[in-house]
């Protein structure tokens, strides 16, 4: 039975998560390349804090959540992609993620193979096709590049970690805390290091003989950003693709140069799945390697959608390691 409603997770301001409230509200009527999914299961993004924070602004009152699987549910007329019943994902549908049900255009969906849950979906699409640019796209990986790759036994750092290993990269981690270094070395990591309490800049270069290393991947933002620079090789690769601790600020050019002609980059997935073509050329790239068993994907946490908020709570609080999904509940 098609419903005219759906449960979902609103705010109407921005700021904690507090902000967050379970709402019941219309299912916009389907236009015609539109698509209908019921969601089994959802996943949490640091990008959801920052939509919900107001560090990415959006108009207000919103959903919140860009990443889902389910089932298509309904179809608009002109939809040729996908038929009822079948299993996809989604990272690039409006905002609103967080939700029984949620309607996108066909070009946001990727079909979901028959081996691949529906939970475990919801843990890798975002943060997997984020690996899968970041290493294929923004800096082809070598086998014998040597990287730097903060928050290791995060959500993103864990698959972008084990698949760097699989390519044969050397990968030099870090973690915040102590109770991750395990983690992040079952990962794949070559070397851990804590980064609040080592100097990082000193350990990376003892590591690499001097060199530095060709890329740091740095999603902490603010707190990592300098040691991240001073971590890389002469015209190596700063890829600044998150703020986890605060937004980095502005600084002059001319630090690139200070720095050994480096390059910086501050990617978006966004930008790299924009055609549905290349979407799918980094799903089937992800979906293969999870196929495989070459890439285990930690889905850690489970929590219904319900207790939305307690998820922002654990993931702001960074505590957490592998992915946090959400279950819509029953009824
Ligand atoms: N640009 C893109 O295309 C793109 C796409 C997806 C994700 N991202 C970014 O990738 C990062 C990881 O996302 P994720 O969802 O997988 O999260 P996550 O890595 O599982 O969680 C964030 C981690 O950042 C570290 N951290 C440092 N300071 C923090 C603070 N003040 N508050 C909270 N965490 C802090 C923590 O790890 P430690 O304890 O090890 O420090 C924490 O576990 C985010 O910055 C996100 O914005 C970017």
């Amino acid at each position: 039975m098609l419903h005219s409603q759906t449960t979902a997770i609103r705010f109407s301001r921005f700021g904690g998560h507090s902000v967050l409230s379970q709402q019941n509200i219309p299912l916009p009527a389907l236009g015609k390349t539109d698509v209908l999914v019921r969601n089994k299961a959802i996943g949490v993004n640091f990008i959801d804090i920052y939509h919900r924070s107001g560090l990415y602004p959006i108009s207000l009152p919103s959903g919140l959540g860009k990443e889902g699987a389910g089932v298509v549910e309904a179809v608009g007329r002109d939809v040729s992609r996908v038929k009822p019943g079948d299993r996809v994902s989604y990272v690039r549908a409006p905002l609103g993620a967080y939700s029984h049900a949620h309607v996108m255009d066909q070009d946001a969906l990727i079909l979901l193979p028959d081996d691949i849950a529906y939970k475990t979906a919801a843990a890798m699409m975002l943060k997997g096709l984020t690996a899968a640019y970041l290493l294929l796209k923004t800096h082809l990986l070598k086998p014998s590049d040597t990287i730097l790759v903060h928050a290791a036994a995060g959500g993103v750092g864990s698959i972008l970690t084990s698949w760097a290993k699989m390519i044969g990269a050397t990968v030099i981690g870090t973690v915040g805390q102590e109770s991750k270094v395990e983690i992040a070395k079952t990962n794949g990591c070559d070397e851990v290091l804590l980064y609040r309490q080592q100097d990082i800049p000193h350990a990376v270069n003892a590591i690499t003989g001097g060199k530095g290393v060709d890329v740091v991947y740095d999603s902490v933002g603010k707190d990592t950003f300098e040691m991240s620079l001073d971590s890389l090789k002469k015209r190596g690769l700063m890829v600044s693709f998150g703020n986890a601790s605060g937004a980095v600020p502005d600084f002059p050019p001319l630090l690139l140069s200070q720095k050994g002609s480096i390059f910086l980059t501050r990617p978006v997935l966004f930008d790299y799945i924009h055609e549905p073509a290349e979407q799918q050329q980094l799903a089937n790239a992800l979906f293969a390697i999870v196929q495989s068993k070459q890439l285990s994907i930690n889905v850690n946490y489970q929590l219904l959608l319900s207790e939305a908020e307690e998820a922002h709570c654990m993931l702001e609080s960074g505590a957490t390691t592998g992915s946090i999904v959400l279950i819509p509940d029953e009824g």
